[in-house]
């Protein structure tokens, strides 16, 4: 999930062993797909981790699912600290959302595989989630404000969904034709 709000320099890597992924963006179809749960914690996951954390302070989002570097794995990372305050890498892997509050807020949301979009939408403001931390333990966590706005949108994407399902039909179908066009532009151009 990306916002309007952040406007800082790419962030200089920090682990010289991190690398920086491309991002699937819109029309691919893998980002329609559900991806699978993680079944172990191990190294190859954690290097994920690691890459995912990377590509997204590259590319100044606040969160990344791991489908967007092309990963059908249900494995999100989240960093909602903002510009000026130290980095809060925050990692979910098989996150299941358990309760969502009555009360709704709206924010004004962007995708990394959506890039140059951004629509208010409307979510639960709170929720309750459960994942398995980094090192494979079973956590439960209660999420409010921007943080729960940003796991919604990124649990989202583990199923398939994108923040575009939730505007309406007229506006969704002229971000969907306006991305297949540029997709024909790019592939003419190369
Ligand atoms: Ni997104």
């Amino acid at each position: 999930m990306t916002g309007r709000t952040i406007d800082a320099e790419p962030s200089v890597s920090y682990l010289k062993s991190m690398s920086v992924k491309p991002l699937i963006i819109l029309p691919d179809a893998s980002l329609r797909k559900v991806s699978e749960p993680v079944v172990a914690v191990d190294g190859r996951i954690r290097r994920l981790i690691d890459d995912m954390l990377e590509s997204m302070y590259h590319a100044l989002g606040i969160g990344l699912a791991a489908v967007q570097v092309g990963e059908l794995l249900r494995l999100l990372v989240v960093d909602i600290a903002g510009k000026d305050v130290p980095k809060n890498p925050q990692v979910f892997i098989n996150p299941e959302i358990t309760w969502f509050s009555e009360q709704r807020r709206v924010h004004e949301e962007g995708c990394l595989s959506v890039p140059g979009y951004y629509a208010e939408i409307e979510r639960p403001e709170k929720i309750y989630m459960k994942y398995l931390d980094r090192s494979g333990k079973l956590q439960e966590i209660e999420a409010h404000g921007l943080l729960a706005t940003c796991l919604q949108h990124e649990i989202d994407h583990l199923n398939g969904v994108l923040f575009i399902d939730h505007v309406s039909r007229l506006k969704r179908d002229m971000v969907l034709r306006s991305f297949k066009k540029r997709s024909r532009e790019r592939h003419v151009s190369i």
